[in-house]
């Protein structure tokens, strides 16, 4: 039995209660702001099994995380991802399982993921025109993203979160579009301001910069939005629509920092606990599990050890070259 006081808090007095898990570095896709075009994975030997990654979500859950959030890469293209879905499905104490995808594999695995219990999936969507969504991406299909949500349509999740991250002269046109899309099919969007993780040869991220509050004003010529205190125990602040009825969710890592209410810890596909997006600090969770294969309670020790070492938060800064070498698909965001 958990005892009460047995959860995750931090130095600053944060409980940490939502651990996001990349499965794998590998993608289908290559957006521009997440990868460069040629890039290096980690070799298989390296990555966990998924075994692996059950008994450290098991451990999680026993320390009081109640949010468990699945992404990548992209998640669903690693191999019998279901079982570990069904896995992490089955833990007691789990409130909500929940699924970050870039939507291609949907149409072949949404009916799995919501047998497995999977609450809210968030579909990354940045482009309504095939050849924007193919440039963007540098080798994504639009079609099969479509697809993918409306097999998630029809699995009946309980919400379809698009999230689209918004780039100057590239996408910044679309906005409202985006907005139309997903409020028609009654689903939030939330839109994410890019973050400077990893140097990307060929995309200049001060350029790219397009904020929250440009986003915002643009919507305001054709919407009325109410903000809400509404959350999701996420980082973006939401409006309401009042036209649509659906929310319009702003993440803004530069323009509205959110760390001081930051809940999350993050688990890269080679066992690093990352306990900050924007910062190193880390814990080896696969040595640690393989020095004490199946020795849960080495691991829980070493999940309370890590937040002595949790920063106070991220400092972005486009204006200078990338502190942070690793890549988007390290961590799914
Ligand atoms: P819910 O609120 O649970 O629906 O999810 P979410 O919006 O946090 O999850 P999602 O996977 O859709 O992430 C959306 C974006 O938020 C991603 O680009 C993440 O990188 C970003 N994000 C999530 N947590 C953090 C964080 O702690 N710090 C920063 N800087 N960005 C974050
Ligand atoms: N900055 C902000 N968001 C990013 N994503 C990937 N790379 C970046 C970045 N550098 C987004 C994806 C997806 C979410 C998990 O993270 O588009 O929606
Ligand atoms: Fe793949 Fe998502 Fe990165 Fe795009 S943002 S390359 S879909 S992991």
């Amino acid at each position: 039995m958990r005892q009460e006081s047995d959860i995750l808090v931090d130095n600053f007095g944060r409980t940490v209660n939502y651990v996001r898990i990349s499965v794998t570095d590998r993608c289908d896709f290559r957006c521009v702001y997440c990868m460069d075009e040629e890039m290096q994975f980690v070799p298989r030997a390296k990555l966990l099994s998924l075994e692996e990654i059950a008994i450290i979500a098991e451990a999680f859950t026993e320390l009081g995380v109640g949010k468990i959030r699945i992404t990548g890469g992209e998640p669903l293209i690693r191999r019998n991802i279901a079982k570990l879905f069904r896995d992490i499905g089955e833990l007691d104490g789990l409130e909500e399982l929940l699924l970050t995808t870039n939507g291609s594999q949907l149409p072949k695995l949404a009916g799995e993921l919501k047998d497995a219990g999977v609450k809210r999936i968030n579909i990354s969507l940045d482009s309504l025109d095939p050849d924007k969504f193919r440039r963007l991406t540098r080798v994504g299909e639009l079609g099969k993203v479509l697809a993918g949500i409306d097999a998630a349509e029809a699995a009946g999740f309980e919400k379809i979160k698009i999230n689209s991250v918004i780039l100057k002269n590239r996408n910044d046109d679309e906005i409202l579009d985006l907005v139309g899309f997903a409020s028609a099919r009654g689903m939030d969007i939330s839109f994410i301001e890019e973050m400077p993780l990893g140097v990307i040869g060929d995309h200049d991220r001060e350029e790219a910069y397009y904020s929250s509050d440009e986003i915002r004003a643009d919507l305001e010529q054709r919407y009325s939005l109410l903000p809400t205190t509404e959350s999701t125990g996420g980082p973006s602040r939401y409006y309401r629509i009042v036209e649509t009825g659906t929310r319009v969710g702003f993440i803004s890592p530069h323009s509205h920092n959110f760390c001081d209410s930051c809940n999350r810890v993050r688990l890269t596909c080679e066992g690093r606990l990352l306990l900050c997006l924007g910062q190193e600090h880390s814990v080896d969770l696969r040595q640690v599990i393989r020095t004490h294969p199946g020795d849960k309670d080495k691991l829980k020790q070493a999940l309370r050890a890590s937040m002595d070492i949790k920063p106070k938060g991220h400092d972005f800064d486009l204006s200078v070259k990338p502190v942070i070498f690793r890549h988007m698909n390290m961590t799914g965001g």
